[in-house]
Order: structure tokens, then C-alpha cells, then sequence
């Protein structure tokens, strides 16, 4: 790993990044440039490719075309494990929790799995007592403290969306990759857990975040890429992007 003098690393950097399945093109030459502690919102509508880009960049599916790289390194042939370890935080579209685990239970598997706890071939309760620190002050961060001792199926879906924040806390995630986190949340929960992102952000995380709709981008994000039909279709700032005649042609019919 090189670095210029006087030139940053980015946390993220993709180039040229393509995805091919069976002769079709789902993405195609994506370059984006993501530095370190920045807010970019990823928006396009449905079948753009946006849960795509999220499913190369944490290592559930290779890219075919490209290179993705993570603080100069490139990672294109790691899994969601590694890319885990080095920092890469994913939520889903929908929920991926331990349906019957407790809250706390669930925050405590990732801080856990940070901790080298997979890998244990004997008990050691210093580690135990490690990671139910790390999980108690993950579920202080989202707010979920009174209900870490319920299954994580009880919880509301706004909740749910609190508790998939606090495993990537757990996991000590740098970098966010945050797949439509208002998917199924009331209407009531989406400023609490819009100003959660927002103190995640703040607290020194990159956050990338797919966003179908706009007005929750807007106000959040620092930059919005737009894709539409597997390519990127323009990048700026929030004012810009709804400015962009291009953007609101690939939006026609659709809000924005
Ligand atoms: N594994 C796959 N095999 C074939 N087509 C896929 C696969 N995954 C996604 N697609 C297609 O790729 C396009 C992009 O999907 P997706 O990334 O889920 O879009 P978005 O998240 O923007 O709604 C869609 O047309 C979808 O049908
Ligand atoms: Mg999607």
C-alpha cells in the first residue's frame, strides 16, 4: 500500500466496477470515491442495481468487472467475513436478525464474532465478559438498553432497525453500508432513527446509504450518487441532484 504525499486515502474507492449474471449487465463501470468519515446516499429507482452494489462492496457476490478497494487495499476477493474484520458494517433491506435470540444475545454474537470468538477451542471468561460489554454499550449507543433482555422478534420494526445498527457498533464497523434502513419503519420512528444515523455519522463512521426515497436522503447526506439501470447516472450535492434534468427524467412517474 502506497500513498502520495499530501493525498488522503479514501475509506473507499471502486472503479470501473461491473456485475454480469448470465450475459446481463446489472451494473456496469461504477466509479465511486468515498473518503474517510464522508455521508453518500445512493439513490435510483427499483432494480437500479443499488442492493447489488451493496451485496459487491460487503463480499456477498464478486464483481466481474473492477476493482474495489478499502483504505488503498484492494478487497475484491474477500468475503463478507474479512471484509467484516477490516471493518466493513452491512444492513439489509430486510431484517437479518436471530429471530429468537434476545436483543442483547444478538448485539453480543457480533461483538463476539469481532472478538475472535468463532475461533475458540476453550472458554475464556474474560473474553465472555468482553463482549457482553461491548454488546450492553452498543444497545446504550441505539437506545435498546430496556429491551435487551426481550427476543428480538418482539421488537418493533423501528427497533429491529435500532438492534441491526447496534450489531454493526458490536462488530466496531467503520464503514456503514446501510441497505434502505427506512424499509417497513412507521412513519413515527423515521426521525428517531434518521437522527441515530446521523450520530453513527458523526461519531466518526463512513456511512454509505441506499436510500429509495429522497427526502430522507436529503439532510443527511453530504453527497448523492444516482444510479438507474446498473450505471451511474450523475453524483453532487442533495441541491444538485434534484436539480439534475437527468435525475428527474430517470425518476418520471415516480417521486422523487
Ligand atoms: N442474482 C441475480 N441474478 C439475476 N438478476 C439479478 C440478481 N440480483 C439482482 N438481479 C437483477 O438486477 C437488477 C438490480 O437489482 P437490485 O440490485 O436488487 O436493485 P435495487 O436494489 O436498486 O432495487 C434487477 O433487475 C434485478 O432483477
Ligand atoms: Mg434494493
Amino acid at each position: 500500500m502506497t500513498s502520495t504525499a499530501g493525498t488522503q486515502i479514501p475509506d473507499l474507492r471502486v472503479r470501473g466496477l461491473g456485475f454480469q449474471v448470465g450475459g446481463v449487465e446489472i451494473l456496469e463501470d461504477i466509479d465511486l470515491e468515498v473518503p474517510s468519515g464522508h455521508f453518500l446516499g445512493i439513490i435510483g429507482p427499483n432494480g437500479a442495481g443499488k442492493s447489488t452494489l451493496l451485496n459487491l462492496l460487503s463480499g456477498l457476490l464478486h464483481p466481474t468487472a473492477g476493482t474495489i478497494e478499502l483504505e488503498g487495499r484492494q478487497i475484491n476477493g474477500l468475503g463478507p467475513f474479512r471484509r467484516a474484520q477490516l471493518g466493513v458494517g452491512r444492513t439489509f433491506q430486510t431484517s437479518s436478525l436471530f429471530a429468537t435470540l434476545s436483543v442483547f444475545e444478538n448485539a453480543r454474537l457480533s461483538a463476539e464474532a469481532r472478538l475472535g470468538g468463532a475461533k475458540r477451542f476453550w472458554h475464556r471468561p474474560s473474553l465472555d465478559d468482553e463482549a457482553s460489554t461491548v454488546a450492553r454499550d452498543a444497545l446504550e449507543v441505539v437506545g435498546l438498553t430496556h429491551l435487551a433482555q426481550w427476543p428480538s422478534a418482539s421488537l418493533s420494526h423501528g427497533d429491529k432497525r435500532k438492534l441491526e445498527l447496534a450489531i454493526l457498533v458490536a462488530q466496531d464497523a467503520r464503514l456503514l453500508l446501510l441497505d434502505e434502513p427506512m424499509a417497513g419503519v412507521n412513519t413515527e420512528d423515521v426521525p428517531g432513527l434518521t437522527d441515530l444515523i446521523r450520530q453513527l455519522h458523526s461519531d466518526g463512521r463512513t456511512v454509505l446509504m441506499v436510500e429509495h426515497h429522497m427526502a430522507v436522503v436529503v439532510g443527511l447526506v453530504e453527497t448523492i450518487a444516482v444510479l438507474d439501470s446498473g450505471r451511474l447516472l450523475a453524483q453532487g450535492s442533495p441541491d444538485e441532484i434534484v436539480a439534475n434534468d437527468e435525475v428527474q427524467r430517470a425518476y418520471l412517474g415516480q417521486p422523487l
